[in-house]
């Protein structure tokens, strides 16, 4: 599978390849924990930093202005404390509109998750694919192009929505969640017309893989779910070049809402090997 992720950034391989890289993995919340255990699967001997901006969750919500700014403010403060060689951009509401601006802004390489459409678009036997992903997402440009770009041959439903990142939030930290509300946020996007329905639906937010199992159980007929985080992680594997392989055992969750975690949280958290837990409390309005 292949994602553009990088398109026109001419990011080659770290000059000065370290051995034990630091790569820090941003989102708005826990989505980007999908990204980071496929990262670490490869990227073995690297320190990790996971950065959820928890104050400005859910970022599918803010407006593109607002949303640029807050990025580019809590990255300032990311990058002065953790100093890393890479930033994984694990949200597609963000790096859909925010990259750009990154890039400009710091000489640090930036590897952006954005819809797989393409890969979606060659996947699908029926012609039908679904992108499920945060209002935000669908509604940027840069999607819209995407689908013009790799996916004009087929009937592409963009489902945005409201509820899904925080549902999955909710089952990460071991809160229920109803089986009716997943089939509710699921539903648009499975579309029969004409004797064909939808046989591809593309995870275009990083927190959907978190309840990719029941989302498969749910659902009203089989279909081909795309998660690029193993796309992610090869690309960032290829910048880094080779790492020590030792595992690094300092890897660190840092939150900017400035609350307490929960015990089950910091037991999910362990469970991706983040131990270490940092607040860095960065209220949304500032
Ligand atoms: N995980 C984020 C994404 O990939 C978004 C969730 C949100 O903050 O709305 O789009």
């Amino acid at each position: 599978m292949q994602v553009d992720l990088l398109a026109g950034t001419g990011y080659r391989p770290l000059a000065i390849p370290r051995l034990q890289p630091t790569i820090l993995v941003f989102d708005s919340g826990l989505g980007g924990l999908t990204v980071l255990s496929r990262t670490t699967e490869i990227c073995a001997g690297t320190h990790i930093v996971y950065a959820a901006d928890d104050a400005g969750f859910p970022y599918g919500r803010l407006g593109e202005d607002a949303l640029v700014a807050r990025v580019l403010a809590v990255m300032e403060r990311l990058v002065a404390r953790f100093h890393p060689d890479l930033v994984v951009i694990a949200c597609n509401t963000a790096s859909t509109l925010v990259l750009p601006a990154l890039r400009a802004r710091f000489a640090i390489p930036f590897v952006g998750t954005v819809p797989a459409i393409k890969p979606a678009a060659g996947a699908t036997r029926s012609g039908m694919i679904s992108v499920l992903a945060t209002p935000g997402t669908v509604a940027r440009v840069y999607t819209r192009e995407l689908v013009e770009r790799y996916a004009a041959e087929c009937e592409v439903t963009l489902v945005g929505s409201t509820k899904l990142a925080g549902l999955a939030e909710r089952a990460l930290k071991g809160e229920p969640v109803d089986d009716d509300a997943l089939i509710a946020e699921i539903a648009p996007c499975f579309v029969e017309k004409a004797g064909r329905r939808t046989d591809v639906v593309t995870l275009s937010c990083t927190h959907y893989p978190l309840l990719l199992e029941r989302m498969r159980r749910l659902a009203p007929w089989p279909v081909e779910w795309i998660d690029p985080a193993p796309a992610i992680a090869r690309r960032v594997a290829e910048l880094l070049g080779p790492t020590a392989g030792i595992p690094c055992p300092d890897a660190t969750a840092v939150f900017t809402a400035g609350r307490g975690l929960s015990g089950p949280l910091r037991i999910a958290l362990a469970g991706y090997g983040l131990a270490r837990i940092a607040i860095e409390p960065m209220p949304l309005a500032n």
